[in-house]
Formats: C-alpha cells, structure tokens, sequence
C-alpha cells in the first residue's frame, strides 16, 4: 500500500521546498536585507506567472480528477493586479507591455511552460496547482508578515497574500490533502504528478535566483 498522495507529494518534495526556501533573494528578502521594491519585482513575476496558471488551468475545469481542484476562492490575478497598481502606478499594465518593469527570463520560460504543457497535461497542472496555492497558503503568509514588518508595505500593497476568500487557511489546507488522497489517480499519475512537482519548485527557485541577479546585490548584504 503507497501513502497517500498528500504524503507523498510532501516527503518527495520537500529537498525541493528547502531549497527554494533557502535560495538567497528569498532569506534576503524576508531577513529584511532587501526592500520594497524588490517585493514589487517578485509580485510582478507572480502576476505573469499566476496569468498563465489561471489561463491554463481553465483547459481542465471538467477534467474528472483535476475538476475539483480548480477553485475562484484561490485566484490570485486579480489580487495581483491591484498590488501592481499599488506598487507601480495606474498605467502598471503599459510599463509591463513596454518593459519598463522588469520580467526575469526563468519567470517567461516558467510561464510559457504553464501555457504549453499546461494545456495538455492535468497531472501538470496539479502538480503546480499544488506547488503554487499551498505554497501561498503556507509560506506565504509567513512572507507577508515579514515584508510588512521590514519594509512598512501596507495591506494595500500584499493583496497577493491575502486569500479574501477563504477564511480559514488550515482547514481548507487539510480539505485540498484531503481531496488528494480522495481522487483515484493510478500509480503513473501519481509519478507524473510528483516529478512535475519536484520540477515546479525548481522552475520557481530559478524565478528567485534570477530576480538576484536582475536586481543586483542589496545594498548591505547579511
Ligand atoms: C520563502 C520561504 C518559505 C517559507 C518560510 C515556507 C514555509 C512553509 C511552511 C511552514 C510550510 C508548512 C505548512 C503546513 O504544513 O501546513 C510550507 C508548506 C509548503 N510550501 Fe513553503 N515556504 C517557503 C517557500 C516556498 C516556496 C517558494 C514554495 C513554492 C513555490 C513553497 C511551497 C510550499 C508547499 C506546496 C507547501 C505545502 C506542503 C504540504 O503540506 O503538502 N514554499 N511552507
């Protein structure tokens, strides 16, 4: 008998997760060596990313196993999109079209990622489905207390992280494990959902490393 699928997409990942975790803009950025605008650049990468995982994932909305994991309570587009006018000004959306806010190239490969295999594959787009909302709903609530303490972002600026529409984080967390290890995916599914995943922390730990590099070193480093 094979653990259930939460547990197993849990241990698989988890070397993945602390490296994306420990990769150096992130502990800069949340030890408060970074600053405001560095979280702006990161919420940007979100919004081009979140695009092309809420575009994709509509391919699956009757997809029998991955259907019901595809939920509004969890969209981050739009919250996205107000932190964007928040950081970058009304006509965000133009100084994004015109290059004027920067997009790492992992952050476009990630997406275009999103939007090919995306489409195509269900156990790809769980696996980031995953990697990406329980993330948001774990880590990054952590994130969010830390850059408003350090750099004074108000909630206007943090929408990201703020899931207006589920109340409470855990029991919803435990319902989405709960719905894993309820849908009946075959054992090569399951494979295929756990190497995507493996895979999805990688594509987001080069979305960080890049954002060190396309912003340079802090002013004063740890
Ligand atoms: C940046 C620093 C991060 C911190 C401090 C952090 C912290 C955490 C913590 C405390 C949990 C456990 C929550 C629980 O058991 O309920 C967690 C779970 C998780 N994190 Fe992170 N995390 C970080 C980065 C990331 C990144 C970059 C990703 C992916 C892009 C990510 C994806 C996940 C996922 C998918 C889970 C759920 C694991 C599960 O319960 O199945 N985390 N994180």
């Amino acid at each position: 008998m094979s653990a259930p699928l939460s547990e197993e997409l849990k241990s698989h990942t988890a070397a993945a997760h602390s490296r994306a975790e420990e990769a150096t803009f992130v502990a800069e950025l949340m030890g408060g060596k970074r600053d405001a605008a560095a979280l702006a650049s990161l919420l940007a990468q979100s919004l081009v990313i979140y695009r092309a995982l809420e575009k994709a994932q509509t391919a699956h909305v009757d997809h029998p196993q991955l259907g019901g994991f595809i939920d509004a309570k969890l969209d981050r587009v739009a919250a996205l999109e107000a932190d964007m006018a928040f950081h970058y000004g009304a006509d965000w959306e133009a100084q994004l079209a015109g290059g004027r806010i920067a997009i790492a190239p992992a952050t476009v490969a990630y997406a275009e990622l999103l939007d090919t295999l995306g489409r195509e594959s269900a156990e790809f787009i769980l696996a980031h489905h995953y990697v990406r909302y329980m993330g948001d709903l774990s880590g990054g609530q952590i994130i969010a207390s830390l850059v408003q303490r350090h750099y004074g972002i108000p909630a206007e600026g943090l929408n990201f992280y703020h899931f207006a529409a589920i109340e409470k984080t855990k029991p919803y967390k435990d319902a989405y494990r709960e719905r894993l290890d309820g849908a009946d995916f075959t054992r090569t599914q399951k494979d295929a959902i756990l190497a995507y995943a493996a895979d999805s922390f990688e594509l987001n730990r080069a979305v960080f490393v890049d954002l060190g590099t396309l912003l340079g070193a802090p002013a004063v480093r740890a």
